[in-house]
């Protein structure tokens, strides 16, 4: 029989596939998110129509909070926060899945459907522990390197093996100190999963966290016959893992490395970098900006920090009036969340065409007169192309190839990675510190003087 919420399910389902397509585009994402907030809006309505639903007023009170506080904080998060906010919502997604997955287990829903849920359960429950930690760790409440100890690997493998075990317990005999003891050690086993990743990996992380959540979704979805929620689901494992890929790429990092490298664990002393810091004063920037006929800038995590986008804009647009071709290489990394570059420069009103990522910058570099690196670091950094250095192999931007190259920074601190930049000591290369906002307005002042 075909219940009232059918035919709606079906229509926000659509209306979901539609928004992922739209957010593939900077100029429809803004519309993208909007179909996916009203479709989900309109589902959870729906699902009040589903027969035997009880408890109704205790849902929209917990949905009222959840909701309020979830407006609240998405309003009031900084760009630079976006990671951990996404860690925590997506955390509460997993958290659900994980809480739905054992009520089904309580009301012995035969061995297929009890199976999809302790799966459900599983996943769910690594997502919400794991995604917490990584929360704390993008927040600075908890140590941002990895967390290691000896025999860590040998002990998660032993804590999995044991949530399966009882997994399959709660299944099969359901004692009832199973069901408990299941969710103690899966949770247990994302936290102990996440301990061990470094900060720098942890939007990756997040971005697999956010799969499993789908994943989970799914699972659930088959053992309460939901197909919304069963498409809704496998759209967010599909959209999550491509993410995920794709950022492990951009670093030349395997999924596996990321899980369990423990990436940054130790502090790279470095090989002492020959050469020293050559700082520069605005006033010559200025000039050499002015009279530059190529100039490049490649934005990164501070010029986030510093929300120097809007003086960014200014300063390429009067550059620009004097007759100055000017580029914005973006790396696909560069900030703290994919496309942090392309939401803060569009943010700034700086059309797309002047965005050119990795690939189609990198030959332009030998023909720059100047590339100003804006807050970026570790991906304009070159040791990624020496051997041993923790940064090898990540693919960067060859601004080191560039006639000049000044760099915005506030003073000696690295970068993510905690890895010394050899572009600051080369012979082309040139610093010019102060916060990059304030940098840039010099930099404005000075050129609008020539
Ligand atoms: P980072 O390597 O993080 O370097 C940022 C630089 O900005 C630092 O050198 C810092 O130096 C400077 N800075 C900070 N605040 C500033 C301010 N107010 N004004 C001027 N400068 C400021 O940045 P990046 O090059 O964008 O690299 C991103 C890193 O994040 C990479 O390691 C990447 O792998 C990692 N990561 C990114 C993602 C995504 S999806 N974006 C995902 C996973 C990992 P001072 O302290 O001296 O100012």
């Amino acid at each position: 029989m075909i219940d009232v919420y059918d035919p709606v399910y079906l229509v926000t389902i659509l209306f979901f596939v539609l928004a992922l397509e739209r957010m593939s585009s900077p100029k429809t994402a803004r519309s993208g998110i909007v179909y996916a907030g009203a479709a989900m809006l309109v589902a959870t309505i729906a699902t009040f129509f589903i027969p035997g639903m009880g408890n109704l007023w205790l849902i929209v009170l917990a949905a009222g909070i959840g909701g309020l506080v979830g407006f609240y904080a998405a309003k009031k998060v900084a760009m630079t926060d976006m990671p951990q906010m996404v860690a925590i919502y997506n955390g509460m997604g997993g958290g659900a899945a994980g809480a739905i997955a054992a009520v089904e287990l309580l009301s012995n829903v035969g061995l297929t459907y009890g199976a999809l849920s302790v799966a459900g359960a599983v996943i769910g429950s690594v997502s919400f522990s794991g995604s917490v930690i990584a929360f704390l760790k993008l927040q600075g409440w908890m140590r941002q390197r990895p967390i290691t100890f000896p025999g860590q690997q040998p002990l998660n493998m032993t804590v999995l093996g044991a949530t399966l075990v009882v997994g399959a317990l709660t299944l099969v005999v359901a004692p009832s100190w199973a069901l408990p003891l299941f969710f103690v050690l899966a949770l247990g086993f994302g936290l102990l999963l996440t301990l061990p990743i470094g900060g720098a990996d942890m939007p990756v992380v997040i971005s697999l966290f956010n799969a499993l959540t789908g994943i989970a979704v799914a699972m659930d979805g088959f053992a309460l016959a939901n197909y919304a929620m069963i498409i809704a689901g496998i759209l967010v494992g599909a959209a999550g893992s491509m993410l995920t890929v794709l950022m492990a790429r951009a670093m030349n990092r395997s999924i596996g490395n990321v899980l369990f490298g423990a990436f940054g664990a130790v502090e790279e002393s470095g090989r002492p970098v020959e050469g020293a810091l050559k700082p520069i004063e605005a006033d010559d920037v200025a000039v050499m900006l002015a009279y530059a006929s190529k100039v490049v800038i490649a934005p990164g995590y501070g010029m986030a920090v510093a929300q120097a986008q809007h003086k960014v804009k200014e300063l390429s647009d009067l550059l620009e009036q004097k007759g100055v071709s000017v580029k914005f290489a973006i790396h696909p990394v560069a900030g703290r969340m994919p496309g942090h570059m392309n939401v803060l420069l569009a943010e700034a009103g700086i059309a797309y065409d002047k965005l050119f990522d990795r690939d189609e910058i990198n030959p332009e570099f030998p023909s720059a007169d100047v590339v100003l690196v804006i807050g970026a670091n570790d991906v304009v950094n070159p040791a990624a192309r020496r051997a041993g250095s923790p940064l090898q192999g990540m693919p960067i931007l060859d601004v080191d190839q560039a006639k000049n190259v000044i760099i915005l920074k506030r003073g000696q601190g690295k970068g993510f990675a905690g890895v010394e930049n050899e572009l600051f000591y080369k012979d082309n290369a040139r610093m010019l510190y102060g916060d990059a906002q304030e940098s840039v307005a010099r930099l404005v002042a000075a050129v609008k003087k020539l």
